[in-house]
């Protein structure tokens, strides 16, 4: 094929296959589907995945977010420190709880929140640190978790884009109290919608189950009278039914495929941009910390020469799917700009990437020569929007 037959490689595509199908279709065929034991096989290959002592599955990474800083009290007058540079959902968790989320700017090698402006932003009413792993990169954890014990605060990963990914040899979601993980369908792994907390501390864990379903003080199996509860706390209703479950378990039986995919298409991409000037591409690796892949990340330079949407449409056109994470810094999205009067200017790292990043695919449906071509349009594309602009 040549590269101007266009071809069509989406920035990421759902691995689904016969094996998430029969799955499925073995749960559908009974008459469990909430609250099952294909949950609770899924939360125990998961913890085993990750060497986590508890897993407990969630409808969405954004509910486990919610879920870790409400079960520990979390609320009113209480700050929760989160990168300017996230998903959205990061910073609503601490919102939903009524606590105010105080957002810090992110290391220009890495998008991970700066540990020396975390140590700034902390103070008096910190109660927890939400160290987001960007694209897949520990943050430095080391210092996270010393400014965290120092102010003794809750440390909540949000991993959403780090399953596999390893600091120190030990895995994402094991790093910090309590890890936060997404299942959306152009993740590593996918249960449609879903997500899992992992954390080793068997407390939090049974506050977190308890509050993902109602805060009811007996669950379905350990209930004497059939239908007879109390309710003990107050609760959500942030399940992960068993057709998802399924799916999950049948995603971890080859997420060892996935992840090599990953790794390699990640590292022949880079190696295919390595000669293009105006791009700067994060590293795989850094100090202690070793990267689950999620995309590659082309940033455009901060003079802003090379338009960025200029550049998307050119590798749109050449059939080259693209994302962008994330698009604004969070603190400069309307609700929290004009929540907290937040300006453009603070967060000078976060504005960058949130102008000029650009998130190439490097997912296991990338077929063989996808990278060669990625990289081909990617270099095309700059020729082009140099000679356009
Ligand atoms: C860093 C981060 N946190 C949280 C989320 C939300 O995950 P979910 O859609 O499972 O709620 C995302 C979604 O992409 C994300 O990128």
């Amino acid at each position: 094929m040549s590269d101007a037959t266009p071809v069509s490689i989406p920035f990421g595509k759902p691995m689904l296959g016969p094996e998430e199908a029969e799955a499925a279709a073995r749960v559908l065929a009974g008459t469990q589907l909430v609250h099952g034991p294909v949950s609770k096989a899924f939360e125990e290959a998961f913890a085993a995945r990750i060497g986590a002592r508890k897993a407990i599955s969630v409808s969405s990474c954004t509910a486990g977010l919610h879920l870790s800083l409400f079960s520990t009290g979390i609320g009113a007058g209480a700050e929760v420190i989160v990168p300017a540079m996230t998903h959205v959902a990061t910073a609503h968790a601490a919102e939903y709880c009524g606590a105010k989320p105080v957002f810090v700017d992110v290391e220009p090698d890495t998008g991970n929140m700066s540990p020396p402006r975390v140590a700034e932003a902390a103070g008096e009413r910190t109660r927890a640190i939400m160290p987001v792993h960007y694209l897949g990169l520990p943050c430095d954890m080391d210092a996270i978790n010393a400014i965290a014990r120092k102010h003794k605060a809750l440390v909540v990963e949000d991993c959403a884009l780090a399953v596999d990914a390893t600091y120190d040899g030990r895995k994402a979601g094991t790093l910090g109290d309590v890890g936060c993980f997404s299942f959306y369908p152009v993740k590593h792994m996918t249960t449609l919608e879903g997500g899992m907390v992992t954390t080793n501390d068997e407390a939090l864990a049974a506050a977190i189950a308890k509050r993902k379903a109602f805060g009811y003080d007996r669950m379905l199996g350990e209930r004497k009278i059939p239908g007879v509860y109390d309710v003990d706390a107050l609760g959500y209703n942030y399940r992960m039914n068993e057709v998802q479950a399924a799916v999950g378990l049948a995603q971890i039986a080859k997420l060892d495929g996935f992840q090599k995919a990953r790794a390699r298409n990640y590292a022949d991409l880079k190696a295919s941009l390595a000669d293009v000037e105006e791009l700067t591409v994060f590293e795989a690796n850094k100090g202690k910390s070793v990267s689950s892949h999620y995309c590659l990340n082309a940033v455009l330079p901060r003079n802003g020469k090379l338009d960025r949407a200029d550049i998307m449409a050119v590798l749109t056109a050449k059939g080259i799917g693209t994302s962008v994470h994330y698009p604004r810094p969070v603190p400069l999205m309307k609700f929290y700009s004009e929540k907290y009067g937040y300006r453009r200017g603070q967060f000078p790292i976060t504005e960058w990437l949130a102008d000029q990043t650009i998130s190439l695919p490097v997912g296991p449906h990338l077929a063989e020569g996808d990278c060669g071509r990625i990289a081909r349009a990617m270099k095309e594309a700059i020729q082009h929007v140099k000679k356009t602009s």
